[in-house]
């Protein structure tokens, strides 16, 4: 078999969680890209780039790939992956802890990044690009929605519904049955009693709404792509 080499899109925080995770699994990662970055900011014997030409040579020797970037950038990272797929033919890696507990009844989407210790109730469905983070609870029957981010230590009750690319801050807690809309960020530390619309920005206990906020996607690097 052809030796493995995955490229990790971004190499600040989340590259280094998701590349020890997969080194602990013996998978090997061969690139990582971040064009914000002069160097990588964790020791990696993986080549690195800065730049999309770089990038663009090295783009068909690569097995996979899994783009590195938390916060709030859910819709960005699920722009970037959807690229890599559409133009370079490339599969998205997914990243899943060996001290995940995923529910055999739980249905995980592509390219999704499960950390250490995260729980995933009975008939939860977590949808492509998503991350739960470390110690993130999402109970049973919740519907996590693309791109979506559930923050280190957040606690989401059952039969919840959280819509593209929203936020659930670290330690936060959603009370079952609600529906947070796409967009949404939840505060850290805050306490989810009601339905949260569209790309609001919620804070406190219980949670007050702050503002609503649309976030940009930037498509200006992946366009300088060339295969
Ligand atoms: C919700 C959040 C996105 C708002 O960020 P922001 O717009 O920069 O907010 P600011 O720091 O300008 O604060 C605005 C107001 O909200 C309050 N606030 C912000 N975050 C809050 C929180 N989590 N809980 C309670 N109040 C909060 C501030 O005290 C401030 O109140 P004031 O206007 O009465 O003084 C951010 O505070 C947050 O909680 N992000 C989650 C980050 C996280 O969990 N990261 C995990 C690692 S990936």
């Amino acid at each position: 078999m052809a030796k493995e080499r995955i490229l990790l899109w971004g190499g600040r925080s989340q590259a280094r969680v998701v590349d020890a995770h997969l080194r602990l699994q013996g998978r090997r990662v061969g690139y990582i890209f971040d064009y914000s970055l002069d160097e990588p900011q964790f020791e990696t014997s993986a080549e690195f780039l800065n730049t999309p030409e770089h990038l663009s040579r090295v783009l068909s020797r690569c097995t996979g790939f899994v783009v590195c970037i938390g916060g709030n950038l859910g819709a960005q990272r699920r722009m970037i992956s959807k690229h890599l797929m559409r133009e370079f033919d490339l599969e998205p890696v997914e990243v899943i802890s060996d001290t995940a507990i995923i529910d055999p009844e739980a249905t995980v989407g592509k390219g999704v990044q499960i950390m250490s210790g995260a729980c995933i109730g009975v008939a939860t469905t977590i949808s492509d690009f998503a991350i739960v983070n470390t110690n993130a609870t999402v109970d049973h029957e919740c519907l996590v929605g693309p791109g979506v981010h559930v923050m280190g230590a957040a606690a989401v009750a059952g039969c919840v519904t959280i819509g593209a690319d929203a936020t659930i801050g670290t330690n936060a807690t959603v009370l079952p049955k609600l529906t947070i809309q796409s967009g949404a960020q939840v505060g850290a530390a805050s306490l989810i009693r009601r339905d949260v619309s569209e790309n609001s920005v919620v804070v406190g206990v219980p949670a007050r709404h702050l503002r609503t906020e649309t976030r940009i996607v930037d498509t200006s690097v992946v366009a300088k792509l060339r295969g």
